[in-house]
């Protein structure tokens, strides 16, 4: 459901997040560029520790210390986020634009009703009165699937399943109609059939809301399923980025393809990213040239020297996609045509 003609939502340029430590900094997200239009689900895939949930918490500014933005800029709705003040980013989320969270349990908070939880959303942003408040959230608790939601409104989240308490995390982060959903491996804690219903209540309030989403998971069956565009994460940057369509029909970066494997995914519910040979490079000391090149076959294969002197900048390779790798750099182009001819 990308609109590409319509404004994007959110455009994202050059984000910079580094964490100062006492053993050094830390780039967890170093040069992050991408735009999610209206209604689009942009999934966000990549190995443990390669910037996702840093680049989410960034767009919020929840970022804590010892994190800082140190650069960048993060268009949302015609504002720069970076500029504005705490309070006109407190009001901007939760109302705006929100997110759901890994461990739904822990995101609430274990000594209130869960009623009171979602109502609070409306007394705190809306100024509705407590009852009117109450009878919205056992509205939306009803419309995120709760059974029994007025009886169920008065639980502690301790007595729900993990299922159900992302229902009422969802709950809250829809409360307001967010144009801008967040949802960070929002089932990966969940049983196969809750996490399908989950992702089907998302695809239903997208389609009845219009919201856009940046949906960050592990598992490739569901960024098939569910996106309409990816984004591939490597070492704090974007290494490739393209309709989920093309990326899973030609993928171009080494990196993507050892994600993928070599059997084709598309369709399948349940694959999951591939393990590829050599570990995440360290964030604080990051190898020179292409961040990917003491894993990369295609250099080792093809002596490629430039891969170890420079990083390659994000180009586009074709309609909507856009790679990061010299293979597909325009000073490369002869060794990128040998590459696919290989392939082919
Ligand atoms: N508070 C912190 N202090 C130091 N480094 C941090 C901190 N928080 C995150 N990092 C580092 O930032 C990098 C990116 O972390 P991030 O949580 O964004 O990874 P991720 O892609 O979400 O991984 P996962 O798939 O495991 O959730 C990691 O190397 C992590 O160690
Ligand atoms: S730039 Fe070189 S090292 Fe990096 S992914 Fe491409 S071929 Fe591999
Ligand atoms: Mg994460």
């Amino acid at each position: 459901m990308k609109i590409q003609n319509e404004q994007p939502v959110l455009t994202v340029r050059n984000l910079k997040t580094h964490f100062f430590t006492e053993d050094g900094v830390v780039k967890a997200v170093d040069g992050v560029d991408f735009d999610l239009y209206p209604g689009e689900i942009l999934g966000l895939v990549g190995e443990s520790g390669c910037g996702k949930s840093v680049t989410s918490l960034s767009i919020l500014r929840l970022v804590g210390v010892p994190g800082k933005i140190v650069d960048g800029e993060i268009w949302f709705e015609g504002k720069n986020l970076l500029s504005l003040t705490e309070n006109e980013m407190v009001a901007m989320r939760g109302n705006r634009m929100s997110m759901i969270f890994q461990q739904p349990q822990t995101s609430l908070n274990p000594v209130y009703k869960i009623g009171d939880q979602v109502a609070e959303v409306f007394t705190i942003h809306k100024n509705l009165p407590k009852k009117e408040a109450w009878d919205k959230a056992v509205e939306l608790l009803h419309l995120v699937g709760i059974p029994d939601a007025e009886k169920k409104a008065h639980a502690f989240p301790h007595e729900m399943s993990g299922g159900q308490a992302q229902r009422v995390m969802i709950a809250m982060a829809l409360a307001l109609n967010p144009t801008l959903l967040i949802a960070d491996e929002p089932t990966t804690a969940l049983d196969v059939t809750i996490q399908a219903q989950i992702m089907d209540l998302i695809l239903e309030l997208r389609e009845k809301m219009g919201t856009s989403v940046i949906l960050i998971t592990h598992d490739l069956g569901v960024i098939a399923e569910m996106a309409d565009r990816v984004a591939v994460m490597y070492a704090g940057q974007i290494v490739e980025q393209a309709t989920v369509q093309e990326l899973f029909a030609r993928p171009h970066h080494p990196y993507t393809k050892g994600l993928m494997g070599s059997i084709p995914v598309l369709g399948k519910v349940t694959r999951r990213l591939e393990v590829i040979p050599g570990s995440v490079p360290n964030l604080i000391n990051l190898p020179q040239g292409c961040r990917f090149s003491p894993r990369c076959k295609a250099r080792i294969e093809q002596s490629l020297e430039i891969c170890l002197h420079e990083n390659p900048m994000l180009v586009e390779t074709g309609s909507n996609h856009l790679c990061r790798c010299w293979l597909y750099d325009g000073q490369m182009k002869s060794a990128g045509d040998l590459m696919e001819a290989n392939h082919e």
